[in-house]
């Protein structure tokens, strides 16, 4: 694997799945494959979960890891070809990416979505160039329209915690006070339907997801009717994709706090379990008692996001 974007490129998902529960058994049993090798991890924004995760992961398969903040201790980077860099730019990502790829064998880039122009973000502008001109493997660690590394991590939870072969899984819209990329539920929805669940997608109009990612999925836009027999909620927001209205690209259409998932609406449901890739605004996207209750599993998510990128980094060493 040289590419770690979409869901396809792990290939068969029950055989990704296999390995990670036989990695989640003993982790370091590859941790030969990465001796005198490097990992580059590259973040131009903040991170808790994929910064120490992706680290633990690659230190399970034995590798030296170079974390390096952008913003912060390196030179900022101009992404743009053709721009007069007479601004607070001092070096290009077309240097940069060929030198930084000098020091490691492999790079996790967690890049940002720029919620003003639509066709820039979904082109990948910045991940598209590491993957271009660095001549290394490189695996997103969450970019401008996907976050794969996550997905993974929650399919890995919904295979572990399903009670039956194929569960109802719902990802449910929920307000923000701020605009947020739509890199999860993108992703979360094009994992999912490549998985073996009944999803449905809900959401207030004008949140439609990019068909790219979403594809035939079941769109229900009354969130209380999505709710009703669900194995899995899956609660995120995001802002608005401009599918419908690409004028809308990037806005928060909407805080409707009646899309807050509660207990109430928990109740509807065949016993859900309760999932969100976290950091999550309490009381906005969730009441406390449904996340703190026995049926959340915010937690095992997180800790699974060891799992999904020791898999995937696994996988780029053996096709060095
Ligand atoms: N879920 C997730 O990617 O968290 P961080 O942004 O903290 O890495």
């Amino acid at each position: 694997m040289h590419t770690f974007l979409h869901a396809a490129d792990i290939g068969p998902l029950d055989l990704a799945l296999s390995e990670a529960a036989a990695i989640k058994q003993d982790r370091y049993r590859y941790e030969a494959l990465g001796r005198h090798k490097t990992a580059l991890l590259i973040f131009f924004n903040n991170s808790l979960r994929t910064r120490l995760s992706t680290q633990k992961a690659a230190r399970n398969l034995g590798l030296d890891v170079v974390v390096l903040d952008v913003n912060q201790g390196a030179w900022k980077l101009e992404t743009e070809r053709g721009v007069v860099m007479d601004g607070d730019k001092s070096e290009h990502l077309l240097e940069a990416v060929p030198v930084m790829a000098q020091y490691c064998d492999l790079i996790g880039v967690r890049t940002f979505a720029g919620l003003t122009d639509r066709d820039a973000d979904y082109a990948e502008n910045i991940l598209s160039q590491f993957i271009r001109y660095s001549g290394r493997p490189v695996f997103s660690m969450e970019s401008a329209t996907a976050h794969p590394l996550q997905a993974f991590a929650d399919l890995i939870t919904i295979e572990e915690h399903k009670r039956k072969p194929r569960p109802k899984v719902v990802l449910t819209w929920a307000p923000h006070p701020r605009a947020l990329p739509q890199a999860v539920p993108n992703s979360f929805a094009e994992w999912m339907r490549a998985a073996d669940v009944d999803l449905v997608v809900t959401h207030p109009e004008g949140y439609e997801l990019d068909p790219l990612f979403v594809g035939d999925a079941r769109v229900e836009y009354d969130q209380r009717r999505a709710f009703e027999g669900a194995d899995f909620v899956y609660a995120k927001n995001w802002s608005c994709p401009g599918v419908t209205n690409p004028a809308d690209y990037g806005k928060v259409l909407s805080k409707d706090m009646d899309w807050t998932v509660d207990a109430a609406k928990m109740a509807l449901t065949n016993d859900a379990a309760f999932m969100h890739c976290l950091p999550v605004r309490r009381n906005m996207i969730v009441t406390d008692d449904v996340i703190e209750s026995p049926r959340s599993l915010v937690i095992p998510e997180a800790a699974n996001r060891e799992i999904s990128a020791t898999v995937v980094i696994k996988r780029m060493l053996e096709s060095l």
